[in-house]
């Protein structure tokens, strides 16, 4: 693999093309699950006071029988577990034990609909009752691929359905699906909460009512006050109402201050018409996402303790994120820092059949995405009429973000790039971690993430905001997943710690291998080999309908609707939609002992 110069035309965020990619087939293929623990061999010296477990969750079954999914974010859930202790690594993994997965699994064939794979009528029905599936409601999926994350003290794996499943952290065993709107006005949340010290859970989730579609904050309380508890006392702290009500915008994932939430209203757009519509067209949900250039990025700023939403609104270029990196407050400012890309067409790209491709077409799908890069956005909290127009507000020395009121309740913002030239190199940098249990909506120094010169990560980096310089881990033919920081018992710096990554290998057969970096150089203290092989990917869901002609009335009652502008309505598939995009990463988690 060799990097070429950019040719004049292409744009800045395609600045680094490459020829020669590996193929990477093998990393989105099914796999088979670990149900018990099995040793691995540690090579090098992994850390002795390291004692816990490594969760990760991601797609792992593309193909039922003879139908196939067409996206990499249909697959199905697979939990991993890595558990470290005294030195030794141990690692099971589990299918998660979804409707989707039992459904599926029990007719050997896609019965769900999942992100970008429409279900097919089942072939032993006749023509007029294929007809009639059409018109049959789409649910959302209960394939949670996304990540892992933590409600009261418990441990569920979602995706960005209403749907969440609680499970053993010990075992991976599936042990309570959780449906969101049991609890609150909400069709959905994202699988990137938030956590306040004492464990108070900032959440994101869309509604679809008959006031149209709402962006809604979630809080849940750390709390337990009853040992059955899930989300009881979940709460929706306000709710925002989206630019166009018919065309909200898609989130993966939202930003927290001390104080405030930030939401990030971005050119990624679902048409609710062609997302309603699209068993009816024959098509997948993913057809119902767009990227809209013509449209700004809008940051709405929420305080949390009262809820209010800023009548202030903070704009920028059109611009796509997945991930935020950490947001504090300082001297009456808002840093918001986050990967970005210039493009938010990328999510089109990950279909299977692009990921499992070789040779020229291979080169052709990675140079024709947008890479993603970190950047700084500096948002002036003290806006008022008296606040002068046409110059920068910002009077932070340390940053050279821009931000100037346009007009009344209007300010637009222009980022600092979080990195030098050299990152080009890397293909830009995604899936970015902080030492986040003690610098999330802090002032902080360090984050780390991985380097995209293929369609997944291939390399590790951490980098320094006092100077914009990186340190890299990388080897050749071997592509690391998100990097978790943990940190060592007695820290006292920001980086005292280790990083944790899993790393595959589309070569090697069981060449996957947990690899442990020291998080002040980068370098490798041990890794721990896994005799099996995992999968890079992620999940999918549909669920077929009740009573046809109820569902095919409703469908084309709220078409007319729809067409004439009038109203949006409740729509599960819009929040089964969603749940792909997460899909586009495997996420991890690290687990103290108890
Ligand atoms: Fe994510």
């Amino acid at each position: 693999m060799s990097p070429v110069k950019p040719k004049s035309s292409v744009k800045e965020h395609f600045p680094t093309r490459l020829r020669g990619l590996e193929t990477i087939a093998s990393l989105v293929s099914s796999a088979q699950e670990t149900p018990e623990p099995i040793s691995t061999e540690v090579q090098g010296i992994i850390p002795s006071w390291i004692n816990g477990r490594l969760l990760r969750n991601g797609p792992g079954k593309f193909e039922f029988g003879n139908t196939h999914y067409n996206h990499w974010f249909d697959g199905m859930a697979m939990l991993h577990q890595f558990k470290m202790e005294k030195g030794q690594v141990t690692y099971m993994s589990r299918f998660l034990q979804s409707d989707a997965y039992r459904k599926n699994s029990e007719k050997d064939r896609i019965v769900m609909s999942e992100f970008g794979t429409l279900a097919m009528p089942d072939p032993c029905k006749n023509f007029f009752q294929n007809f009639l599936s059409r018109f049959e409601k789409i649910e959302a999926t209960d394939n949670a691929s996304v990540g892992f994350v933590k409600y009261k003290g418990d441990y569920y794996v979602s995706t960005e359905t209403n749907f969440m499943h609680r499970v053993n952290p010990e075992n991976l065993e599936t042990v309570e699906k959780v449906d969101w709107s049991m609890f609150i006005a909400v069709n959905g949340a994202t699988a990137h909460p938030h956590y306040d010290p004492d464990g108070t859970t900032y959440n994101m989730g869309n509604s679809y009512g008959h006031k149209g579609a709402l962006y809604n904050i979630i809080r849940v309380p750390p709390e337990k006050t009853d040992t059955k508890d899930t989300l009881q006392g979940a709460k929706v702290l306000c709710s925002i109402v989206p630019a166009n009500k018919s065309h909200p915008s898609y989130y993966h994932s939202f930003a927290m201050s001390e104080n405030y939430v930030v939401f990030i209203e971005q050119p990624i757009k679902m048409d609710l018409l062609k997302i309603v519509t699209c068993r009816l067209r024959g098509k997948a949900l993913s057809e119902g996402i767009y990227w809209d250039p013509k449209q700004e990025t809008v940051f709405h700023l929420v305080d949390k303790h009262t809820g209010k939403v800023s009548p202030v609104k903070y704009h920028t270029k059109p611009i796509s994120t997945f991930h935020q990196i950490n947001a504090f407050e300082e001297d009456g400012f808002l840093m918001l820092d986050m990967c970005c890309s210039d493009d938010g067409q990328a999510i089109n790209n990950y279909l299977i059949q692009n990921l499992r491709k070789s040779g020229d077409a291979l080169d052709e799908v990675y140079n024709t995405m947008c890479r993603s890069f970190p950047r700084r956005f500096v948002l002036p909290l003290n806006v008022t009429s008296e606040t002068p127009s046409d110059q920068n507000l910002n009077t932070q020395t340390s940053s050279k973000a821009t931000c100037v009121k346009v007009c009344k309740d209007k300010v637009f913002c222009q980022h600092e790039d979080l990195h030098g030239d050299d990152l080009y190199e890397y293909g830009g940098l995604e899936f970015p971690q902080i030492n986040y249990g003690k610098y999330n909506t802090q002032p902080y120094r360090y984050f780390y993430g991985c380097g995209f010169r293929h369609l997944v990560g291939d390399s590790l980096l951490k980098m320094d905001l006092k100077d914009k310089m990186f340190k890299v881990w990388h080897q050749k033919g071997f592509y690391p997943s998100e990097p978790v920081f943990v940190p060592s018992p007695e820290a006292v710096e920001e980086d005292d710690g280790v990083i944790l990554s899993v790393v595959l290998s589309p070569t090697q057969d069981k060449g996957t291998f947990l690899l442990v970096l020291d998080a002040k150089t980068l370098e490798e203290l041990g890794r721990a080999n896994v005799p099996v092989n995992i999968p890079y990917g992620f999940h999918v869901y549909t669920e077929k309908g009740h009573t046809l002609q109820i569902h095919a009335i409703f469908i084309l009652i709220c078409y007319k609707f729809l067409c004439s502008q009038k109203t949006v309505f409740i729509v599960n598939a819009v929040t089964a939609c969603l749940s792909t995009f997460e899909n586009l990463f495997c996420f991890t988690t690290w687990i103290h002992p108890q």
